[in-house]
């Protein structure tokens, strides 16, 4: 099989939703969030292992009840610029928000960071979950799935004209013509749209990639909507097999009908694999975890995140569900959707809603190494992902996840035995963009 299966690496720090007993484990320091050396090692044990990517999910909303990660934990490009300079061949994937950033601001800065990184960048545009965050930007209200989604788009296409400001070869430097800048490869953009008004020039030369890798996180219409349109990679859902099949097949589907070759947009589902000796001793561990995970308070509170932050803990707990879809229109619809959906069906209780958060679910890559290698095998030839991003329990569990199932997945011929190249874009397959000035000054078959 020619075509490669690409691996991420998505830290959990001290643990994020769902990962209530994380920060109790004594294996985790429990300042992994906001320490730079754990992401440091953590990125450099994946690049050991040749992985795609490291990925850095984000918000900045936050309340008491939010997970242990959310308390306190670095700003992702912050974080990526410092692990920039002790790593060679790892992209790096920062996750910000086109809601709450200005694209001057997010061009500059992931510029940037392609620079710092020898081209590894690449920006995971969201449009932010918490509805909260409005608060800390001065808006009374988060903005509405239409209007969060139309300036991300907008966002997108001002940034990669930003990342145009300058063609490659703008600044000759010479000397003894006494020139620095040709400044007939200098562009300002002079941009107005619906949403952004930039005038641009963006005072930064293009990047080593061209221009960083765009990702993109959210399931709803709009959201694969948004993917089709500019995408090149995506942090999926993934769920069961036939989530994950029908969710890859339509992206790939609108990316074609978008006018986009479908291979350029690279479909990663999230993945948490357990690796031990027997898939026994995997299961059971997987059992260990639930366990040490089992919060009920914390699964109504995360609930509760659902729907704006809603605070659930004053409701009585064994009536039906609340009617609180109001809540969750501008946030996280998609999710509140099939929640709300579930306990209609099943005439759920706001307990019994809570503890459907904190029910046992096997992850699809629990088992010995043989067992989880022939699950992603099985999952990748099917058309469900082209990568996965990895969330381990701790250190050690990566570490299994590397000795055990990375060298079968060599011998198979399903993951790289070294790095393509020394770009983010060349290990994913996804070509360097040229200058749209460039382009037009050397159209094609000219
Ligand atoms: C796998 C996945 C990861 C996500 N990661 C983030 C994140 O790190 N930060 C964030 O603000 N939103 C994140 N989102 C949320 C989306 O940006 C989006 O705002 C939210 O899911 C609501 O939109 P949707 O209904 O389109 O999914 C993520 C979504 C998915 C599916």
């Amino acid at each position: 099989m020619s075509r490669k299966i690409h691996l991420a690496l998505h830290p959990y720090g001290v643990g994020g939703p769902g990962q209530h007993g994380l920060w109790k484990d004594p294996s985790v320091a429990k300042n992994s969030s906001t320490d730079i050396n754990y992401y440091i090692q953590l990125a450099q044990a994946a690049e050991h292992a040749l992985f795609d990517a490291l990925f850095i999910v984000d918000s900045q909303f936050i309340n008491a009840t939010y997970p242990a990660h959310y308390l306190n934990r670095l700003e992702p490009l912050t974080l990526l610029s410092a692990v920039a300079t002790h790593t060679r061949h790892i992209g790096l994937v920062g996750t910000a928000s086109s809601t709450y950033n200005s694209p001057f601001n997010l061009a500059r800065r992931f510029g940037s960071l392609d620079h710092i990184s020898g081209g590894r960048a690449g920006w995971n545009v969201v449009t932010s979950f918490d509805t909260g965050t409005s608060r800390n930007y001065g808006l009374e209200e988060h903005l509405d799935y239409a209007t969060r989604y139309g300036r991300a788009l907008e966002a997108v296409q001002v940034i990669r004209g930003l990342w145009d400001s300058y063609e490659d070869d703008a600044f000759p430097a010479d000397v003894e013509r006494g020139v620095f800048l040709d400044p007939e490869k200098l562009h300002a953009l002079n941009h107005t749209g619906e949403h952004f008004r930039v005038d641009g020039p963006l005072n930064l030369s293009r990047s080593p990639q061209g221009q960083p890798v765009i990702f993109q996180a959210g399931v709803s219409e709009e959201g694969r909507t948004l993917a089709a349109q500019v995408a090149e990679g995506i942090y999926a859902p993934g769920g069961s097999f036939e989530d994950a099949k029908a969710y890859y097949a339509d992206i790939k589907q609108r990316t074609a009908a978008a006018g986009r070759n479908p291979d350029h947009i690279k479909i990663f589902i999230h993945g948490g694999p357990i690796v031990r000796g027997s898939d026994a001793e995997a299961q059971r561990r997987a059992r260990e975890i639930f366990d040490e995970d089992s919060d009920f308070a914390a699964s109504l509170a995360l609930l509760g995140r659902a729907f704006g932050a809603h605070d659930f803990s004053g409701y009585d707990l064994d009536a039906p569900f609340p009617d609180v879809a109001h809540l969750a229109e501008r946030g996280g619809r998609t999710g509140a959707a099939r929640i709300i959906e579930r306990a209609r069906a099943e005439g759920l209780s706001l307990r019994q809603v809570a503890q459907t958060f904190n029910e046992f679910r096997l992850s699809p890559f629990v088992g010995a190494p043989d067992t989880v290698a022939d699950t992603i095998e099985r999952w990748f030839a099917a058309g469900t992902f082209d990568g996965i991003n990895l969330a381990f329990r701790n250190t050690e569990d990566l570490e299994r996840f590397i000795d055990g199932v990375v060298p079968l997945l060599q011998q198979r011929g399903l993951f790289r035995t070294e790095y393509e190249g020394t770009t983010l874009r060349e290990n994913l397959g996804l070509p360097i963009p040229v200058s749209r000035y460039t382009r037009d000054r050397n159209p094609v078959g000219a």
